[in-house]
């Protein structure tokens, strides 16, 4: 979380900083701000807020072609104007703008500098007056090398973009484990937390690596390794992001990606089924001695992955389990070298999942990451990646990525079977090509009345449909800010049946149709204790004394692909609730799209 940019170059550093903040500003928005400096003084504007709302209150002089920008989701310090970044070094001559957790700042704050005044409450600050205090003590050493000197005293993660009064013209730069990518165009350089925040004409692009820091000039740009030594960045021609920041029609992102998903998935398909493929390009030794399966996880993507194991488990035929990211590093199960471990993240970028990839390598597991994103981190730190050609994806609530997710991890189940995905693939792409989206906004529309009004939902179901009550109840709080929880069904009469009441509105969802029965018992017994009922369902419950108007409807498919499909209209639900309470559903209070503190 926390988005940072800078630029310098010919062209408006300003305009440039605010365009990188607004396609970076999903990763957080609690406040945001701007430094540049302007004659012989660093100037730093910041606003409790979004982007837009900063540039809307703050006035800045033409003519600045260097600058570095943020935007804030907060982890230490309340929000508020004073803990915005960029933070000013104690005596005003660095300004600099951080991603990460600088983990031992009050150890720095309290020794080494703890005869330094400090202004604000957040761990940022130590860094940018370590980097003021080292200049202080030995001013003939290079700005750079004082960055290098300060990098060895932080504990934590850092993407750091800094600029210094007493040289106008540049940027400096380091990153450990937070991300940091720089972009080069005729002219221009520019920084930030993700390729989108780059600038529209960037030629190439370079993730910088972990561990190295460097400079950015109008003369060029130099890295180097901790401990001094240069390093050569190694830029890549810059990747198509056509479809950036762009909603087209749809009033919110979240809309604009729920309806990518026909296509979405139908493209992944694609490139699955191209003979140079994802899969197929990775060598047959990776595949060779596997007997465990475990797939690693947060969130959305963890819905995912439980659908990849249960698949994995049935078609493969091998143990496949699912855990969360942020447990599997201090419970792993048994795994070693006959354990491939798949990581499923949308971002690439989320700690928990990064930290479960590093606990696995340890114990000698070979990793696969499933990701949106070709350029994070989790590429890096994993054997092989296979991505889910989701396209960006702004909306804080994952959507379409999910059901990307869910292909590819169907895909891979057969593969891991016996190589022959083709058939599965094939079936999933016709069935995403009869979707009615328009049909099923307008059913998902009827019920919005009903879920908005309630003051708490259970969502229940069996089996693949369990997989989907998760997924739906996560996306509905997360953006309705109604208390919601999903049980598996059979679970209910085991003791959170106590909790039903008058009031209570049950969600039930019934896709298979051998679990009608056993499903609509369970609820019944809720009804019987004055439950309200929604039945979403593919199935017809005529013959279960359910009546029309409580019956939501599922998209009728395949039974076995229900967990790609049926999500769909619980994400529109989600949206439509979301929007008729009057919120923002891409921008979720306390929340950020990618989580990259544990
Ligand atoms: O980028 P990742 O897929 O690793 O993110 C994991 C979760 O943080 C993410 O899915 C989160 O739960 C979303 N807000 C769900 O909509």
């Amino acid at each position: 979380m926390c988005g940072i940019v800078g630029y310098l170059g010919n062209n408006d550093c300003i305009e440039n900083i605010k365009q990188g903040l607004l396609n970076v500003e999903y990763r957080g928005y609690d406040s945001a701000g701007i430094s540049y400096i302007d004659g012989n003084k660093i100037v730093v504007q910041k606003r409790v807020g979004n982007v837009q709302n900063l540039f809307d209150t703050i006035t800045c002089p033409d003519g600045i072609h260097c600058g570095i920008g943020h935007t804030r989701w907060a982890t230490h310090g309340e929000v508020c104007e004073k803990n915005a970044h960029p933070h000013l070094s104690f005596n005003n001559k660095f300004s600099l703008v951080h991603n990460g957790i600088i983990e031992n700042y009050a150890m720095l704050r309290d020794n080494v500098l703890s005869e330094i005044p400090f202004r604000t409450d957040v761990d940022t600050e130590s860094i940018v007056n370590m980097v003021a205090y080292i200049n202080q003590e030995k001013p003939e050493m290079p700005i750079v090398n004082c960055l290098g000197e300060s990098l060895k005293s932080l504990q934590g993660s850092y993407a750091i973009a800094m600029i210094a009064k007493e040289t106008p013209d540049v940027i400096y730069f380091a990153r450990k484990e937070s991300p940091l990518l720089i972009g080069v165009a005729d002219g221009e350089t520019f920084i930030s937390s993700d390729i989108l925040g780059l600038g529209k004409n960037c030629e190439k692009y370079v993730v910088v690596p972990n561990g190295v820091y460097g400079v950015i000039a109008t003369d060029g740009i130099k890295a180097y390794k901790q401990g001094g030594k240069p390093y050569e960045l190694e830029f890549k021609s810059m990747i198509s992001l056509g479809e950036r920041a762009d909603k087209g029609d749809n009033a919110h992102f979240m809309q604009k990606e729920i309806n990518e998903i026909p296509a979405v998935i139908v493209n992944t398909i694609d490139i699955y089924l191209k003979p140079l493929n994802p899969l197929t390009i990775i060598e047959p030794s990776f595949w060779e001695g596997i007997e465990r399966i475990e797939f690693i996880a947060c969130g959305t993507s963890y819905h995912a992955s439980m659908v990849g194991a249960m698949f994995a488990e049935d078609n493969a035929h091998k143990v496949a389990r699912t855990h969360f990211a942020s447990e599997f590093v201090y419970n792993p199960p048994f795994v070693d070298e006959h354990t491939l471990c798949v990581f499923v993240s949308q971002s690439g970028e989320t700690a928990d999942t990064l930290h479960a990839v590093k606990v696995a390598k340890e114990k000698g597991a070979k990793t696969l990451g499933v990701t949106n994103v070709m350029t994070s981190n989790l590429v890096h730190v994993c054997d092989h990646t296979l991505p889910i050609c989701a396209g960006v994806e702004v909306a804080v609530a994952s959507t379409k990525a999910y059901n990307a997710q869910v292909t590819v991890l169907l895909l891979l189940a057969d593969f891991l079977r016996d190589g022959n995905y083709e058939t599965i693939a094939r079936r999933i792409s016709s069935e995403a090509m009869t979707l009615n989206l328009e049909e099923m906004w307008a059913n998902a529309k009827k019920f919005v009345k009903k879920i908005s009004n309630s003051r708490s939902i259970y969502f229940v179901g069996r089996h693949m449909d369990y997989i989907t009550c998760l997924e739906s109840s996560l996306k509905l709080k997360e953006i309705s800010y109604i208390p919601c929880e999903a049980y598996a069904a059979g679970e209910l009469k085991h003791g959170t049946i106590a909790l039903v009441e008058e009031g209570t509105t049950m969600l039930a969802i019934v896709t298979e149709p051998k679990l009608i029965s056993k499903t609509l018992n369970i609820v019944e017994q809720a009804k019987a204790r004055g439950a309200t009922l929604i039945y979403y369902t593919s199935l017809n419950l005529k013959d279960f004394a359910v009546k029309d108007k409580d019956v939501m409807r599922a998209p009728v498919v395949d039974v076995e692909l229900s967990p790609l499909f049926s999500i769909i209209p619980m994400q529109m639900v989600a949206y439509l609730v979301s929007v008729g309470k009057g919120y923002n559903p891409d921008r979720p209070r306390n929340l950020a799209k990618s989580v990259t503190v544990e």
